[in-house]
């Protein structure tokens, strides 16, 4: 099964991508973590990246389009994944068209721009393993410490509010009209974000059962 996960910043797209793949047993690729790791690393990659990443902005399509074609060819990837994050241009949507692949489903997970900002102030990485948690929504069971690994919470770079407005605002321009693109195949599933995490996991389930059949 191929899926995509759409929605603006901070929608859910990465904690619902992390439930479907355990469930399902296929990998869930997001271009913004293989772009951090790469800036971890100390990459040329991960350099050229950072400073459309800092600011908000998109990084060039020709980057992240590689990426992914290297990305999709790994053997992890035969029965399935979902991709979180990526296409966000039209350009890159019609990439995937001339690579010859076929989405089975797109959940497009809805939520409002002020439940947004609220839940990305309130974000927190694990340093060591990348796992997201939230200080309201998600706690740790210790305060500043990974639940999986034991490593150390940091807040992403991009999650100050100035820089989440620009996030809003290119998703708003560049990557919204993925939905039309999507609906006109008939792939789209738009699914209504919810308070709560489980809520929106539901309803994603439901959405993807509906695709299987
Ligand atoms: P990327 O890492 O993909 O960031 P993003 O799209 O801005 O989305 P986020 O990861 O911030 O949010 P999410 O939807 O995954 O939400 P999450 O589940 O974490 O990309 C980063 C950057 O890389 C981009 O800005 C761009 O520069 C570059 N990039 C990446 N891909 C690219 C591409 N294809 N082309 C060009 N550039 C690209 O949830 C957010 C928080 O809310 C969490 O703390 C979570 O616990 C909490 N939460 C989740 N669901 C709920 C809920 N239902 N109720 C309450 N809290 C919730
Ligand atoms: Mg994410």
């Amino acid at each position: 099964m191929k899926l995509m996960f759409l929605g603006a910043p901070g929608a859910g797209k990465g904690t619902q991508a992390e439930v479907v793949s355990e469930r399902y047993n296929i990998p869930a690729i997001s271009t913004g973590a293989l772009l951090r790791e790469a800036m971890a690393n100390g990459t040329e990659l991960g350099m050229k990246a950072k400073s459309y990443i800092d600011g908000g902005a998109l990084v060039p399509d020709d980057v992240v389009i590689g990426i992914i074609k290297e990305r999709l060819v790994a053997d992890d990837c035969k029965n399935g994944f979902i991709l979180d994050g990526f296409p966000r241009t039209v350009a890159q949507a019609k990439a995937l068209d001339e690579m010859d692949i076929k989405m089975d489903g797109v959940v497009s997970i809805e939520v409002e721009d002020d439940a947004i900002i609220r839940r990305l102030g309130g974000r927190r990485l694990c340093g060591k393993c990348g796992s997201s948690y939230h200080v309201d929504y998600k706690p740790t069971a210790v305060a500043g410490v990974c639940d999986k690994c034991g490593g150390e919470l940091i807040t992403r770079a991009d999650d100050k509010p100035e820089v989440i407005k620009s996030r809003l605002d290119v998703y708003h321009e560049q990557t919204e009209p993925l939905k039309d693109f999507y609906a006109a195949k008939g792939v789209l599933k738009p699914v209504i974000g919810q308070e709560k995490i489980e809520d929106t996991t539901a309803l994603t389930i439901a959405a993807i059962e509906s695709i299987r059949g």
